[in-house]
């Protein structure tokens, strides 16, 4: 079985080509290096003993793509990570958001539709949900509207993916992913953000191996138990289980719908300092950081109902936040001894 991963050098996309490969898939990624490293595919083979095959070149480039599926018409299914994910930058230039994220979408359906390819699962995320009323969150729950044009894309990219799906051979499988942290468990694959990260783990370790002097802590006057924000932090590895659980879904036709939806987390939610206790506790350090106001446009509460995901699916995740937390550490200390 032979599965194109689009965005397979970059954080989730990589642990999820490991997980293929160890289910004896073969993987064919395809990726610009716009957010990650050609190394990457190195330390998947590291990883997996297994080289997967790596086509350079941007989804958005409609011949590049054209000319990839003349050559790849028998793919059994797709997984599409590609696509920009900063929130705040997307703010400041949402064309190239729109650009990006809704252009190389439409050029991978359009040769789904020439070459009959069936199987698409596609990288959505809770963001579509904003603050929602019902906690824990479910699938049915309300899409309100999109709080940055990065979370209008994954709306605008489940309607699009819908539409097509109505009147071709396209099949999907929409995953929301939570906060996805963590990294494998070698530390020769994680999350490598570019400058200054905009997300919390990789703050919190950084901080803690000296690349950044102090963690600010968003709000302390939420409506929570501790007064921080509440978010649903999911390890990648189980993460990437779940797309690989979706793809054999698809292929074996066990899907009940042409488009069906399915939440990412553990169903738990914790409060940022409960993310920096755990942190402190599995990794020995004590972190430098200091609540400051809270950040525009964080919502205060949000975690996942996964009824759905852990009944249809057969999936659940397994890693606690004291495992996410030490790989994240590993991952960090592995990185620094690189530089
Ligand atoms: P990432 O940036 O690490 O990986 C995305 C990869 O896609 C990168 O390697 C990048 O080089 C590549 N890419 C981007 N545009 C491309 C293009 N036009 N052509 C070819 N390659 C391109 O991000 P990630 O965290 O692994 O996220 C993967 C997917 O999951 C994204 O769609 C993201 O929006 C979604 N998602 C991420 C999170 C999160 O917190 N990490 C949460 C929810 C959803
Ligand atoms: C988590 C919590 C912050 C940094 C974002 C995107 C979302 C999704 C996942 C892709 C919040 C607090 C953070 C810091 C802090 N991505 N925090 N100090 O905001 O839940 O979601 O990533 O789809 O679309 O918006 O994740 O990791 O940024 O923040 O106190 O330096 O940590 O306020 O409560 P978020 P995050």
């Amino acid at each position: 079985m032979k599965i194109l991963v689009t965005g397979g050098t970059g954080y989730i996309g990589s642990h999820t080509v490991v997980e293929l490969q160890k289910e004896g898939f073969d993987v064919i990624i395809v990726d610009n290096l716009s957010n990650s490293y050609a190394n990457v595919v190195d330390k998947i083979e590291q990883i997996s003993g297994i080289r997967p095959i790596f086509e350079k070149f941007d989804l958005t480039d409609i011949e590049k793509t054209n000319d990839f599926f003349n050559r790849h018409s028998d793919l059994d299914g797709i997984i599409h990570f590609a696509a920009f994910k900063a929130v705040g930058e997307s703010v400041n230039d949402p064309l190239m958001y729109y650009r990006n994220n809704i252009g190389s979408l439409v050029n991978i359906l359009e040769n789904m539709r020439i070459h009959k390819i069936a199987n698409l699962v596609f990288s959505s995320s809770c963001t579509v949900y904003g603050q929602p009323e019902v906690l824990p969150v479910s699938e049915e729950s309300p899409i309100l509207m999109a709080m940055s044009p990065y979370g209008n894309t994954k709306q605008i990219s489940e309607e699009i993916i819908t539409d097509t799906s109505s009147v071709t051979n396209v099949k999907a499988i929409l995953l929301r992913y939570f906060n996805p942290i963590g990294a494998h468990e070698t530390a020769l694959i994680g999350e490598l953000p570019l400058g200054v990260p905009n997300n919390l783990v990789p703050f919190i370790t950084q901080t803690a191996i000296g690349i950044r002097e102090q963690l600010s802590v968003f709000g302390s006057d939420y409506n929570t138990p501790d007064g921080t924000a509440i978010r649903d932090y999911i390890h990648v590895v189980d993460l990437a289980q779940a797309h690989v659980v979706a793809v054999e879904r698809m292929i074996n036709n066990k899907g009940k719908k042409d488009v069906e939806i399915f939440n990412l987390g553990t169903g738990n939610g914790f409060s940022v300092l409960e993310v920096i206790n755990s942190f402190e506790k599995v990794s020995g350090e004590k972190l430098n950081y200091k609540i400051v106001d809270r950040r525009a446009g964080d919502i205060e509460i949000v975690y996942a109902d996964t009824t759905f995901a852990n009944d249809e699916l057969g999936w659940k995740a397994k890693k606690s936040l004291d495992e996410m937390m030490l790989s994240s550490w590993n991952w960090e200390k592995a990185l620094a001894e690189k530089s």
